[in-house]
């Protein structure tokens, strides 16, 4: 079991990173410190962690810092005594690297490389570089079948192929340099604060506000729906006890096209909120829309290795999990107000003046 002191989470503003930092100070007995470094970009909100630092005070410290950027990487790492690294930070979205790839090569993939490079250089002081991926890797399914560890590299999107070169490197520092090291590669997320980019996200604030729904081309898209927090608990079991060297698929068991998660999400939206001034269903604002580039048509993982090596399992099934989801969308408008004004933004600029 590995117990760090000064553990530095990368992309720790962000959804799944924000969540983690939560997970570990409310839910598993950490007593450390964490140090969350992230960029702020416009995927990053500190406001998603306003309670953590008021309840943990010094054990949480937000460090605006770029992965792009060597030295202060470096630097970070140094002067908080870092002994563990638990790597979220990326850009995450798949629309934007259609449009826009060199963020993506330059945070994915050098922000990547830096972060392994000033962990090599600590020795011995390092206990664990815990690299966070993606099943998009893996490439697109068929009707049949399901992504594992053993599967091999098929990336599609400049997303995709940005984290696969990641992942590599990240292994190739272990291999090559003995880099304690673990990975996980998983499924979709949802859950608290995800940015409304993302389809689960925008579905809700769009169908609470009575704005259109766009469905991608026919909507029979699958991807395998897991909630944050059932991550966030496997990433930690991950990094604590799992075997240098191991990598491990994580998913939620739980398949689902785009057409059913966005129509769920309407009658989610109908139980538990005002009904629209026109009387109509949220799924009346579904419109179909131009295909993605290149939309990869399937992902599922097999999570029986993880299950096997650490006990895990989700605790979250697609009734649980997204009713539970779209209440808080509900609840939480100061959030989601602070996100769809750009407040956060604002506040960030009053902040922090740098983005170093
Ligand atoms: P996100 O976009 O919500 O957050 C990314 C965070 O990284 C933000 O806080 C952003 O400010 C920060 N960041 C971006 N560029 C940076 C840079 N150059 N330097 C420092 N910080 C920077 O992403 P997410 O959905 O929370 O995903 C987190 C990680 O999990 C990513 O590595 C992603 O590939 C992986 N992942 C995500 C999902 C998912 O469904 N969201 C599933 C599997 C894996
Ligand atoms: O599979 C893990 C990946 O899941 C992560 O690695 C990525 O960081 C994360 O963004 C997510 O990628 P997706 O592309 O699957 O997520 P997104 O929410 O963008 O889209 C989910 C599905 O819904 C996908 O098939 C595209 C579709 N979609 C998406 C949006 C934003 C729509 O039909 N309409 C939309 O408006």
């Amino acid at each position: 079991m590995r117990a760090f002191k000064n553990l530095l989470v990368t992309g720790g503003a962000g959804f799944i990173g924000s969540n983690f930092i939560r997970h570990v100070f409310r839910k598993t007995g950490f007593t450390g410190r964490i140090v969350n470094f992230d960029a702020l970009t416009y995927a990053g909100n500190p406001h998603s962690l306003d309670d953590v630092a008021t309840a943990f005070g010094e054990r949480y410290v937000l460090l605006r810092g770029d992965i792009r950027d060597a030295s202060a990487v470096r630097e970070a790492m140094n002067r908080f005594d870092i002994d563990g690294v638990v790597h979220f930070a990326a850009e995450s979205h798949v629309d934007r690297s259609i449009v826009g790839p060199d963020a993506f090569v330059q945070t994915n993939i050098v922000g990547t490389f830096n972060l392994l490079q000033a962990a090599r250089e600590r020795g011995g002081a390092m206990q664990l570089f815990h690299h966070v991926s993606t099943d998009e890797v893996f490439g697109s399914l068929g009707p049949e079948g399901w992504f594992s560890e053993t599967t091999p590299y098929s990336p599609h999107s400049p997303y995709s192929a940005s984290k696969a070169a990641s992942d590599h490197l990240a292994r190739a520092f272990h291999d090559t340099y003995g880099l304690p090291l673990t990975v996980t590669n998983c499924s979709n997320n949802y859950g608290p604060y995800q940015f409304p980019e993302k389809l689960v996200p925008l579905m809700i604030m769009n169908a609470l506000e009575g704005k259109g729904l766009p469905v991608y081309g026919k909507g029979l898209n699958v991807r395998d729906w897991l909630h944050v927090e059932d991550h966030c608990d496997a990433i930690w079991q991950v990094a604590t006890r799992a075997a240098d060297g191991q990598t491990y698929c994580i998913g939620g068991h739980n398949e689902m096209r785009n057409i059913d998660v966005v129509t769920r999400i309407c009658a989610l939206v109908d139980e538990l909120a005002a009904p629209l001034a026109s009387g109509e269903p949220r799924s009346s604002l579904i419109k179909h829309v131009a295909d993605r580039p290149g939309h990869d048509l399937r992902y599922a993982i097999d999570a029986s290795k993880i299950a096997a090596d650490l006990g895990w399992k989700p605790s979250f099934d697609a009734d649980s999990g997204f009713k539970s989801t779209v209440r808080w969308y509900l609840d939480n408008v100061a959030w989601t107000d602070s996100v769809r004004s750009g407040e956060y933004q604002k506040w960030i600029s009053e902040n922090y003046e740098t983005r170093k």
